[in-house]
């Protein structure tokens, strides 16, 4: 069956938006990937206009054995970490499935992982700069891609955790993500669900749901979605001359040259993950903080009046502006560490919009135009970002190159997901 790829296109300063169509023969399911923030809004007025959103009804796909990338990973990606308390099992990685798709590990039903890891899209969010959880709670960073987490060593933005196991008890029990209340009453709700009856027991050589096989179910599924074989490595690491432009040939020369990014986003002679797994102040966060407020702030006052009310009033309220981030600095309280976060992979990048840890940044170009200038420059800026004088068509080359840096499983992941209940959707 032809499988349809759309790749809609938004590009938010002129507000023009555009959509094009590619077919690929893949894995059954109709999968849509967006690219840009946001559904096309052309036609919205008439009766024919289609939303890319999708209906749970529509959400088909075929199971995929994910287990072959734990044996054979993809070209330009090196073997899948795996943990010696943790080995990987099919058993595990299905299980580990279910739970990131089932929306009742949240405090009232309704949200999974996958709802901010949105498998058409990236495994991120591109509708939202930042994350929004249970109850439209709004978070103060943007969602990452879980594609290639397994090679990460520092996990969050601001790298505060080191284990894929760990990770997950932050957004059960953040209070504007999933919400549940305590270990406790995330073990016990799975425990009262009949569809996992036996299923962490199967996979864990008897071992029933608690603090420790929830989160290595959860990342035995996350590290096998391990994303390579881009046009960039066919081309880098296998030598096929046609598999990339001469513009994208050109990007590559200066990321790893004139302009730099290598030094962060690494590539290596065997395999390339495009972080070095550190931290970095490129400015961004700076910027965040130092932001100025606005005098007067549009306040409700009842439901659907408005008044605007002075910001000196509202900081005698207690909270300021948005909510602070000082990124390392929150881990290890050095001054140095403050506005420094973890260099991100660039694989996939081009379907991970928004970009930077407060999504910030709408476009690749965008990106691209913040390093030429040299970020901003703070106390703390890491002095390997500084302007780069590049003209601009070397920065075309550059997006060109990071465009060339998409896996050629995206749509077999994205099919694999689909076939994937949410958990229970019908109200009693
Ligand atoms: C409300 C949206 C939301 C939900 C729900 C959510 N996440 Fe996230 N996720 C985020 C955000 C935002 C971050 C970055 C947070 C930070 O850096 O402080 C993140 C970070 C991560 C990371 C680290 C990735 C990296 O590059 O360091 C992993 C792994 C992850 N989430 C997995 C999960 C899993 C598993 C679940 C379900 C148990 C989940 N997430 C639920 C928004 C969400
Ligand atoms: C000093 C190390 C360093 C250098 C040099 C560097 N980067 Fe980065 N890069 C980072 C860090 C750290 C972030 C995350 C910043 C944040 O989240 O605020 C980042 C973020 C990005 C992102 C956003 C990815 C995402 O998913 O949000 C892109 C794209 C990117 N860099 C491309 C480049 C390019 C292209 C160059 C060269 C012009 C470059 N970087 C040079 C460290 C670096």
């Amino acid at each position: 069956m032809r499988t349809r790829i759309l790749i809609s296109l938004a590009f938010v300063a002129t507000t023009s938006l555009f959509a094009s169509y590619a077919n690929a023969d893949n894995h059954g399911a109709d999968i849509v990937i967006r690219v840009g923030p946001g559904d096309s809004k052309v036609g919205y007025d008439t009766k024919d206009y289609k939303t890319d959103s999708r209906a749970i009804s529509a959400r088909v796909g075929e199971q995929t054995d994910l287990l072959k990338f734990v044996k054979n990973p993809p070209l330009g990606l090196p073997p899948i970490p795996q943990p010696e308390r943790n080995p990987i099992t099919d058993e595990k990685i299905q299980l580990g499935k279910k739970l990131f798709f089932d929306r009742r590990l949240s405090l009232n039903d309704t949200f999974s992982c996958a709802m901010c890891h949105i498998p058409e899209q990236g495994f991120t969010s591109h509708e939202v700069v930042k994350a929004v959880g249970v109850e439209g709670r709004s978070g103060r960073r943007n969602s990452p891609t879980i594609y290639n987490v397994a090679y990460l060593t520092r996990l969050f933005h601001d790298g505060r955790e080191s284990t894929l196991e760990n990770q997950v008890w932050s957004p059960l029990l953040d209070h504007r993500e999933m919400a549940m209340t305590s270990i406790g009453h995330v073990l016990g709700k799975i425990n009262s669900l009949k569809e996992y009856e036996g299923e962490f027991e199967r996979a864990f050589d008897g071992r029933p749901v608690d603090i420790e096989t929830l989160g290595q179910a959860l990342a035995s599924y996350q590290r096998v979605l391990v994303s390579g074989n881009s046009p960039f490595d066919r081309w880098y690491y296998a030598k096929e001359e046609k598999a990339i432009s001469v513009q994208a040939k050109n990007g590559f020369k200066l990321f790893m040259g004139k302009a730099h990014c290598a030094t962060c986003h690494v590539v290596r002679e065997d395999h390339a993950l495009f972080t070095d797994n550190a931290m970095h102040n490129t400015g961004i966060g700076y910027e965040r903080s130092m932001g100025k407020e606005p005098e007067a702030v549009r306040m409700p006052i009842a439901p659907g009046i408005f008044a605007m009310v002075k910001q000196s009033h509202l900081d005698e309220l207690g909270h300021t502006g948005p909510i602070g981030d000082l990124g390392f600095y929150e881990v290890t309280q050095d001054p140095d560490d403050r506005w420094k976060y973890r260099t991100p992979s660039l694989r996939n990048v081009a379907l991970t919009a928004p970009y930077m840890h407060d999504g910030s940044i709408l476009t690749l170009e965008g990106v691209v135009e913040f390093y030429n200038k040299g970020g901003i420059p703070n106390v703390t800026q890491s002095p390997l970002i500084r302007p780069l004088d590049l003209t601009s068509e070397e920065m075309n080359n550059l997006v060109a190159f990071l465009e060339t840096l998409t896996g050629d499983n995206v749509v077999e992941l994205i099919s694999d997901a689909y076939s994937t209940p949410v958990g229970d959707t019908v109200v009693e």
